[in-house]
């Protein structure tokens, strides 16, 4: 569907919500896989918000995407608990395999890598997500192996 009507009507469905952005952005996302720039001048609009209001939200928010996302999405925790039990490498060890950045995803669209805060799995950490599985208790060859996974 067209993206200004469809914005258009999950406005007008949650506008009622109190503090009804977030919901709406979350909608929307739901809606395209992520949050196109031509809906932000919409909810603008409507919410009588600023545009530079709405997009601060989308960007401060890791769960919003700005760009569609790879064929698949590797989501690696990166709060404190994994963080503590070796997530950083993890992580170095994931952005190098792959060639890209958090927020980034392959030049062929294969994978695309998220960060993300907590998947309560603490007590198994280091943990991630592979297009909505989680993984806990990751290591070096365990990273790899979700890479490769991905990346088929
Ligand atoms: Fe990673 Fe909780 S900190 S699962």
């Amino acid at each position: 569907a067209d993206v200004t009507e469809r914005t258009l009507a999950i406005v007008g469905e949650l506008k009622g919500l109190e503090g009804p952005l977030l919901p709406i952005l979350h909608e929307i996302q739901d809606e395209f896989g992520y949050v196109p720039q031509e809906c932000l001048p919409v909810i603008a609009r409507e919410l009588n918000l600023s545009r530079a209001e709405v997009y601060g939200v989308v960007t401060f928010y890791h769960d919003f995407r700005e760009h569609p996302a790879g064929r698949h999405v590797l989501k690696l925790c990166r709060a404190e608990a994994c963080q503590s039990m070796g997530g950083d490498r993890l992580a170095e060890r994931a952005k190098a395999l792959l060639g890209i950045d958090f927020h980034e995803t392959t030049p062929d669209g294969a994978v695309t890598l998220e960060p993300v805060y907590c998947l309560g799995l603490c007590s198994c950490s280091p943990s991630a997500m592979l297009d909505g599985e989680v993984h806990a208790r990751l290591d070096e060859a365990e990273i790899e192996a979700l890479v490769a996974e991905a990346r088929r």
